[in-house]
């Protein structure tokens, strides 16, 4: 596949293209994760561009999390990355808070970032709700920490589903006024790399809102943990309606579930929507729920077998993260070193 992300440059600088994308470790990992996110960062992987890979344990913190479920979460989600094709020895894979100066980084773009830019939020507005004055800081700056992540390893392309869009734009607005106010080129301005038909996985209840780990109901979700039996479970009971499917996708433009399926059918089966309908066209959910269970069963069910063989060494998978972190931090420590020099900071310790 060619790539057609430009490598953004600023001034005279030109930065190697490097890929970085993170998930939290917040719950399960969903098919929503695993179509918007995780397939595209094993495409780069097999690209032969450098790419990092992040669970992002100080992000998930920003709500509350049990102790010992974040680690088994951590843990979970490390063995989804490895199961979906994530190879640990070709890509850098580690957790968050392995490697020290995400956090450093993050404060220094607080000290970048404007209060006015981080009002704009939609992801805070969705999360904080009516409920503002009771959540927690860090959810106010997450933004900030996400920039840090970024742009930590100056990564040029950053894989992402379509609600982290907003964050990347705001990555870019943190690395332009960083080089604008200190006169330097030192920050890429850095693209999302937004891709496919599956870019926002609606949940299977409704429509209208996205899936995600966080909804209470599992229903409205496929967890990559789900066996091939829940999967089907699942699909049947997804809220559709009453039609049969259209010809052109244009048609689909009013009914969010029908079209949330056909979507995920599509980037499941590595098809264009065309071409899903140009088969189903005519044919109720009766006809179509069956076989969209059947390529569901056999592209996820594969995964969760592999995320169970995993589980069962913890061991192993911290030794994977500890090593991943290790290799970050050599990429990492070098680049906090030079911005906090261009901040004015003293470093003096050997
Ligand atoms: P999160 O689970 O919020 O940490 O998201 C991790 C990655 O998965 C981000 O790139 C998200 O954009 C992507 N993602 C999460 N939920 C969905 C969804 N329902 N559809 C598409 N992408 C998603
Ligand atoms: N904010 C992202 C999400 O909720 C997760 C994330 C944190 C991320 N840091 C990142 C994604 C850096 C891409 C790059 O989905």
């Amino acid at each position: 596949m060619t790539d057609a992300v430009q490598t953004p440059h600023v001034g005279q600088t030109r930065f190697t293209p490097r890929v970085f994308s993170g998930i939290q470790p917040s719950g399960g990992l969903t098919l929503g994760n695993y179509l918007g996110a995780l397939k595209r960062f094993v495409q780069k992987q097999d690209e032969g561009i450098e790419t990092i890979y992040c669970l992002v344990d100080l992000h998930a913190i920003t709500t509350w999390q049990d102790p010992e479920k974040l680690r088994q979460q951590t843990r979970e989600a490390a063995a989804g990355f490895i199961a979906a094709g994530i190879d640990p020895t070709r890509s850098i894979l580690f957790n968050q808070s392995q490697v020290s100066a995400h956090a450093e980084l993050g404060w220094v773009f607080n000290c970048v970032a404007r209060l006015g830019w981080m009002n704009r939020m939609t992801q805070f507005k969705d999360k904080a709700g009516k409920n503002a004055e009771n959540v927690s800081l860090g959810l106010y700056a997450y933004p900030s920490l996400m920039a840090a992540d970024i742009l930590l390893y100056h990564a040029t392309q950053v894989p992402v589903g379509e609600d982290q869009k907003q964050h990347v734009e705001l990555t870019r607005d943190i690395a332009a006024k960083f080089n604008h106010d200190y006169k330097v080129d030192f920050f890429p301005l850095t693209e999302p790399v937004i891709q496919g038909v599956a870019t926002r996985v609606m949940s299977l209840r409704d429509g209208s809102k996205k899936m995600s780990k966080s909804d209470p109901s599992d229903q409205s979700r496929i967890n990559l943990t789900d066996d091939a039996d829940t999967i089907a479970a699942k699909f049947r009971k997804a809220k559709t309606d009453a039609g049969v499917l259209p010809d052109l996708p244009e048609a689909l433009a009013d009914r969010p579930e029908a079209r949330n399926l056909v979507n995920i059918y599509a980037a499941l089966a590595d098809q264009s929507v065309e071409e899903v309908l140009a088969e189903y066209a005519g044919r109720g959910f009766g006809a179509f729920k069956p076989a969209l269970v059947d390529l569901a069963v056999a592209k996820l069910a594969p995964i969760s077998t592999e995320m169970k063989r995993l589980m069962d060494d913890p061991a192993e998978i911290d030794r994977i993260l500890g090593d991943g972190a290790n290799r970050a931090d050599a990429i990492a420590q070098p680049i906090l070193a030079k911005t906090l020099e261009i901040v004015g900071m003293i470093r003096s310790r050997r």
